[in-house]
């Protein structure tokens, strides 16, 4: 099997961490590692295995000979780089909110659309997180009964902002604990015992920019223009692990045994739903693991046509790290990592 040369643009991340750990549990095909990061790391030694890499500052040379490039490092580094990468002929996977709502760069979930790989031009771009979770649960019922709307509630998880919200959480947790007060930095309030319903920046038509992503990354991802979606994206004090209550109106009637046992063969889902034994997906239980859960599957007692569930995901891995390795998989099986 052919080998490609990788690089990852913020290696030093809590995603960048999860691209290093999922490369080597796949057993990604890789010739050799790069680690790039800020001019802050460069110097720091990471592991790849047995391998110690030195990262280094992500500079306009850095992408010579790279195959693949996996980018977290913010919307400012990818929209600088990504350009020169795949002018070097790599192909860029980027995490960041950069791209994805560009026309000419694909915007994939593999499980929901992968033929979008194939018209790429050298960047791809990942979806939001809570994206993500949502379509893989969503998609497969969509399929076979068209989805009309959809209303969405999410509790998202600190690791979702970056390294420096995860030591917040625990700094302001400590403190709290020991009856000191706190002052915030990363977030506006206090995030330890609190929720936050704010997510990025609030726009003129007042949603946040996050909970704008859920609704225009859904429809591009879907190729579902005029579905009605509504988001409201809240900050929860839980370090992995992305929540959400979804309300979903479908075409035709669909009952809950029916949406059970067509998300039980769905692809990256699993079905975690008996309520007589407290069955239901929580965040703790999917840190860590790969899968997308859906439980508290139930008729919507509001709509005729209308179904609630509970969708949990590790944001970290199939809200980020691992849908983009999933990406590269995809391109790499179709034989689609050069532009066409
Ligand atoms: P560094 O560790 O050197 O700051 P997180 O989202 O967990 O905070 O991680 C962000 C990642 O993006 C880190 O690896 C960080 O590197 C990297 N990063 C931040 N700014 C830049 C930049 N200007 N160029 C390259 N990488 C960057």
């Amino acid at each position: 099997m052919k080998a490609y040369h990788v690089a990852i643009v913020g290696a030093t991340g809590m995603v960048g961490q999860e691209f290093i750990k999922i490369l080597q549990q796949r057993n990604f095909p890789t010739a050799s590692v790069r680690f790039y990061a800020s001019d802050r790391s460069a110097g720091k030694k990471l592991f790849f295995g047995h391998q110690e890499i030195e990262v280094q500052e992500t500079s306009p040379d850095s992408f010579h000979g790279v195959d693949i490039v996996f980018f977290s490092a913010g919307p400012e580094t990818s929209r600088y780089f990504s350009p020169i990468a795949a002018k070097n002929g790599a192909l860029v996977i980027d995490n960041s909110a950069a791209w994805r709502m560009e026309p000419k760069v694909p915007l994939v979930v593999p499980e929901v659309n992968p033929e979008d790989i194939r018209w790429h031009e050298g960047i791809i771009a990942n979806p939001n997180c809570s994206t993500i979770q949502l379509v893989v649960a969503l998609y497969p019922l969509h399929k076979l009964n068209p989805i009309k709307r959809i209303v969405v509630s999410t509790y998202q998880s600190v690791s979702g902002t970056g390294a420096a919200a995860v030591e917040e959480l625990t700094t302001q947790t400590k403190l709290i604990l020991e009856g000191q007060s706190v002052v915030p930095h990363v977030y506006p309030h206090q995030i330890a015992f609190n929720l936050l319903p704010e997510i990025d920046v609030f726009l003129d038509n007042g949603y946040t920019r996050e909970e704008w992503k859920m609704v225009e990354e859904t429809r591009k991802i879907m190729h579902a223009e005029d579905l009605a979606i509504s988001a409201t994206c809240v900050r929860v004090p839980v370090f992995i692990g992305h929540s959400e209550a979804v309300n979903v109106e479908f075409a035709n009637p669909i009952s809950p045994e029916e949406a059970r046992s067509i998300l039980a063969r769905a692809p990256g889902v699993k079905v975690l739903d008996d309520p007589s034994v407290s069955l239901y997906p929580q965040p703790w239980l999917a840190a860590g693991t790969d899968y997308v859960y859906v439980g508290r599957i139930r008729a919507d007692a509001s709509s005729p046509r209308g179904l609630v569930m509970w969708i949990v995901a590790d944001n970290l891995r199939k809200g980020a790290a691992l849908n983009a390795i999933q990406i590269a998989e995809e391109a790499i099986k179709r034989d689609w990592v050069k532009r066409k």
